[in-house]
């Protein structure tokens, strides 16, 4: 049977300045979750948010926040955006030396764990891991900022993991209608996608084309 397609609209491409409203815009025109990019300037060469937006964005919205952390030393940060209300937690794999214990702990928080890829990085780098996660996001695009170009070199990686790995994967960078059914196509479950979404005229058929 077809996997469900779930749509996460990544908030990078919201306008902050009402971004409460740009969430409650999001569910209600059917986001299955809110992607919730945090940045640190060190990881990536960019600096978003931390754990108190996650703390309010959980008061106004019913829907799983989507907690994708590039930063470096998550195991320093995961209990706070978990006591903020996430309900996924995704780490980068290239962050930390030992990600295994960190996703255990995430997972025995009572959340669900991610791993993330960037394009260099390979499926070895999680393999051993693999069993522990509830979701592998591979990243379609240099983690750091939105509306990039999506890296259709990733599908091989995404068909590679599939064949192993039977929980989400995550696609994320450059998701369109277009991208979105190649990504699909080569294992892809769950859909992130910020310019997409937050710029398109229709919100809700935006979300809709996604799905397919
Ligand atoms: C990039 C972020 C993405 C970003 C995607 O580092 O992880 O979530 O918001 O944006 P688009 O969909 O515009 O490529
Ligand atoms: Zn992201």
């Amino acid at each position: 049977m077809a996997r469900k397609i779930l749509i996460a609209p990544s908030i990078l491409a919201a306008d902050f300045s009402k971004l409460g409203s740009e969430v409650k815009r999001a569910e209600a025109a059917g986001a299955d979750m809110i992607h919730v990019d945090i940045m640190d300037g060190h990881f990536v060469p960019n600096i978003t948010i931390g754990p108190s937006v996650v703390r309010d964005l959980r008061k106004i919205t019913s829907i799983p926040l989507d907690v994708h952390l590039m930063i470096k030393e998550p195991s320093k940060y995961i209990d706070g955006f978990r006591k903020a209300g996430s309900d996924i937690i995704t780490i980068h794999a290239e962050s930390e030396r030992n990600i295994g214990a960190l996703l255990s702990r995430i997972k025995s928080s009572g959340i669900k764990a991610g791993v993330s890829l960037k394009p260099k990085s390979g499926i070895d780098m999680i393999r051993k891991n693999l069993k522990k996660i509830d979701m592998v996001l591979i990243m379609t695009v240099e983690p750091g900022f939105g509306g990039q170009a999506f890296m259709r070199d990733m599908m091989p990686k995404i068909r590679e993991l599939r064949k192993i790995y039977k929980g989400d994967i995550q696609v994320d960078g450059g998701i369109s209608k277009i991208t979105a059914r190649e990504a699909v196509k080569a294992g892809a479950n769950i859909l992130v996608a910020g310019t997409y979404i937050f710029n398109a005229p229709d919100m809700k058929k935006a979300i809709k084309y996604l799905r397919g």
